[in-house]
């Protein structure tokens, strides 16, 4: 697939494209708040779009069975895929099972400390040879026995006189390609692939300062929705829809001042500015502004990721804005002088947009990791099987290990029902009220989508606040297209 490309505009050509499809919109850029802070600013940041045009997506993307088929055969056997932390097979045995539509495999600690991701079926018979996560001395299958090495070699034939056809040193189990960045374990079946660097740049340029392979995964909960994969996604990927979904962080966040941003073919990137109010609200002064981010939203605490764990001293955080001061500044003021203290965090050095503002990346085909300071979270959304009216959507926390404190352990996966309340969630602190109220949205869009495609066969996008879905369906039809 194609990489983020050298014949780029230059910044003053990729300012004015912005402003031109920008133009119209109330209230400042994303740039224009990121500068009143008076940081130093990493020129990663600078905005990065370009035009993939206005055309309608096909609906049929969405609910059709023929499509989730080849997005299984085309995308999902080529693609690489976040399968799991590296932190959860620490040791030899260690493993995980992936399961992506039809295929599953072993994510496995070899002896040697590789990684290895062994196709999780038998060649015997074909049983699913390992059905949980776990720590084995060798992969036996349940049903007669045959039995393989931690590497995938052959290591066991019962009754091997009865199979002088079969010859062990060509009965391993297949193995699918592995890459690991930042501590996450990706896979990809395809032996021919592109490494992983070249996937997922520029994601590591941008992540530089972040150290996440340090982080611990401290909290994953998962659950099977009422949608496509895709539709799942897309509600996570745009933050237009805050103002009408999540009405409570509206006063506190730019919904629409956004900036979008899209490298190459498979990164793109929101950057929603907070501390500041979204231009679409009326009548909310500087106070409203601070009101709502200490009370209504979301406290100190919970932006720098210590939800529920540390009982922090609100000591510094004024009640009142001091006068001449924003909201923005305050809050920044604050986290650097009072509340980085109090956690043995020096925010000193740290731009006041990784303090406060959303900063979401997105890596073709469904992994989500956030740029914070501290904790940050992660989400994945995945196909159910083959059925294109259900998926699997995942958030995850990475958070930091302690100073001089054991790396603790990674946080199983908590299950909630399907199309269950994710305030059963308490471990995302007032993450799950957000996330249930978009969970609340999906199961009726998917079913919109079918009433729709009687009279309309595609949904129509928004140029720039949703370009970053125009760019995951342009990548997402290469992959279909072969
Ligand atoms: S199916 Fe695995 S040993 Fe028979
Ligand atoms: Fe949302």
């Amino acid at each position: 697939m194609t990489q983020v490309s050298d014949d780029r505009p230059d910044a003053s050509e990729m300012d004015a494209l912005v402003e031109a499809v920008t133009r119209g919109r109330p209230g400042p850029s994303y740039q224009q708040i990121v500068a009143a802070d008076g940081d130093p600013l990493p020129d990663y940041i600078r905005p990065s779009w370009r035009d993939l045009g206005t055309e309608d997506i096909p609906i049929e993307r969405y609910i059709s069975p023929e499509f989730a088929k080849l997005e299984s055969e085309k995308l999902w056997r080529r693609v690489w895929q976040m399968a799991c932390r590296e932190e959860e097979i620490p040791e030899p045995g260690d493993h995980v099972v992936y399961r992506i539509v039809n295929d599953s495999f072993i994510v496995m600690r070899a002896e040697d400390g590789s990684i290895k991701a062994l196709q999780n079926a038998c060649l015997h018979r074909g049983r699913t040879l390992r059905t949980k996560d776990g720590r084995v001395p060798e992969i036996r299958c349940p049903f007669h026995g045959l039995t393989w090495n931690l590497k995938g070699e052959l290591k066991e034939l019962p009754c091997s006189w009865d199979f002088k056809h079969v010859d062990p040193k060509r009965f391993s189990l297949p193995e699918a390609q592995i890459g690991t960045w930042g501590g996450w374990v990706f896979i990809n079946m395809d032996p021919n692939c592109e490494p992983l660097d070249a996937h997922i740049a520029p994601l590591a340029e941008h992540f530089k300062h972040a150290s996440y392979e340090t982080r611990y995964k401290s909290a994953h909960v998962a659950q099977v929705m009422a949608c496509n994969w895709k539709v799942a996604l897309e509600a996570f990927i745009e933050a237009w829809h805050l103002t009408q979904t999540h009405p409570q962080s509206a006063p506190s966040a730019g919904d629409i001042t956004t900036q979008y941003d899209l490298f190459g073919d498979n990164v793109s990137r929101t950057l929603t500015p907070v501390g500041v109010a979204s231009p679409a609200l009326e009548g909310i002064d500087e106070q409203d502004i601070y009101d709502n981010y200490l009370q209504g939203r979301t406290f100190y605490e919970e932006r720098l990721g210590v939800t529920g764990s540390k009982d922090l001293s609100r000591d510094g955080v004024a009640e009142e804005l001091p006068e001449n001061t924003t909201a923005r500044d305050q809050i920044v003021r604050t986290i650097r002088e009072a509340i980085g203290p109090a956690m043995g965090l020096d925010f000193a050095d740290t731009p006041a947009f990784q303090l406060i503002d959303a900063l979401e990346y997105f890596v073709f085909p469904n992994f989500f990791p956030w740029d914070q300071a501290q904790t940050n979270q992660i989400y994945r959304f995945r196909p159910n099987g083959e059925d294109p009216d259900s998926c699997i959507a995942e958030v995850m926390y990475l958070t930091p290990v302690p100073e001089g404190q054991e790396r603790p352990k990674p946080a199983a996966i908590h299950w909630l029902e399907p199309n269950g309340d994710w305030l059963e969630a308490p471990e995302l602190g007032r993450l799950a009220s957000t996330i249930n109220q978009d969970r609340l949205n999906l199961p009726h869009i998917q079913i919109g989508l079918k009433t729709l495609a009687r009279t309309k066969p595609g949904i129509t996008l928004a140029n720039y606040q949703e370009s970053r879905i125009r760019l995951f369906h342009h990548t997402l039809m290469k992959w279909i297209n072969g």
